[in-house]
């Protein structure tokens, strides 16, 4: 992999729709034969009309809700579906057409479509890769040296699929991905359904194959966290339509500004009032704050407690992406 020297683009989309057509079939027998004849067929716009430029060593999350289009998106730049409509170019492919090529120059991660043979040992799977893609013995045993340390490995090469937990499965998924060094990678939802820990290691190694190794990233998930954590830039898709392209900072500044912070004190300990938070009381010694990100510091607010209180726990909440893609509509948008 390449260390990042230059910062073209590689990969340009222009208009780029997608639109499903939907066998709309009768019931049973009648309703199979008649739609032998005459098929109807409804449409569902899944991708409507998106543009976007993605330079060599960058890191973009696509986020948005359930439906939004992100997977559709993602297929179509992998060169999985065909556009409907519109311009797509990347590493100087057409993604769909010359899909051949560059298959072998990209890394694809699906959570419903494995690399993996579920009866054979994970590293059987990881050889038999090296032979299809042709990958040189000395890179392929550096990669897969690499992978097992940063993805903590080890312990389960010799196991197969149908054994692993769902956060092994993943990880062992990723390195499968990325045996041939490829230079652009995409993840579609790499981290749902994972607990804390398993996450958290996917964010790491994607962070480091981006920051350190200079591979281009372009993934989707429906968690703040995966984007805050590893991406610098994201994307944001509602109802096929990109409604916001930034920086991670810039959407936190300035949509879905409400804070909460949650903090567990000793029984019976009251607090006094905080300018512009509103507090309110729960069971068991715990209480609630909400506020405008801009008008309080969420790290002031955390050191102020505890210094004038016991605070035994703390959890903070941050936005939901629904929020923040309301947050977005109520003002108008961006775009
Ligand atoms: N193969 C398909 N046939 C018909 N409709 C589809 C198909 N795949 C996805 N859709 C529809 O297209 C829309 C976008 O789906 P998708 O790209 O999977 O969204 P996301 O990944 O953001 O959840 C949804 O309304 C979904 O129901
Ligand atoms: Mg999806």
């Amino acid at each position: 992999m390449n260390k990042r020297t230059d910062d073209d683009l590689i990969i340009k989309v222009e208009n780029l729709k997608k639109v499903y057509k939907i066998n709309k079939r009768g019931k049973g027998l009648p309703g199979h034969l008649a739609n032998l004849f005459k098929p109807s067929f409804t449409k569902k716009k899944a991708v409507d009309g998106i543009d976007f430029q993605i330079r060599r060593g960058d890191a973009v999350g696509f986020i948005g809700a359930n439906g939004a289009g992100k997977s559709t998106t993602i297929k179509m730049l992998c060169g999985i579906l065909s556009p409907t409509e519109g311009r797509l170019e990347a590493l100087g492919f057409n993604p769909h057409k010359q899909r051949k090529q560059y298959v072998a120059a990209i890394g694809a991660v699906f959570g419903q479509k494995s690399q993996l043979a579920w009866d054979l040992p994970i590293i059987d799977s990881f050889e038999l890769l090296q032979k299809v893609y042709r990958i040189p013995q000395k890179r392929y045993e550096e990669n897969l040296k690499q992978f097992t340390d940063l993805l903590d490995m080890e312990s389960f090469l010799e196991q197969p699929v149908r054994q692993l937990s769902l956060g092994q499965k993943m990880r062992a998924e990723i390195a499968a991905s990325l045996l041939h060094s490829p230079e652009l990678v995409f993840l579609d939802e790499p981290t749902i359904g994972l607990d804390v820990v398993a996450k958290e290691r996917i964010r790491e190694f994607l962070r480091y194959m981006n920051r350190e190794l200079g591979v281009t990233l372009i993934f989707t998930t429906h968690d703040m966290q995966d984007i805050e954590k590893t991406c610098d830039r994201l994307i944001i898709i509602d109802e096929g339509k990109k409604i916001y392209d930034g920086t991670v900072t810039g959407i936190k500044e300035h949509f879905g500004s409400e804070r909460k912070l949650i903090a567990q004190f000793d029984e019976e300990c009251p607090v006094d009032e905080i300018e512009h938070v509103t507090i309110s009381e729960k069971k068991n010694g715990v209480k609630e704050f909400l506020f405008e990100s801009g008008h309080v510091s969420m790290t002031e607010l955390i050191q102020e407690l505890f210094e004038k209180y016991k605070v035994n726990d703390l959890t903070v909440r941050e936005p939901e992406i629904e929020e923040i893609v309301r947050g977005i509509y109520e003002k108008g948008g961006v775009l």
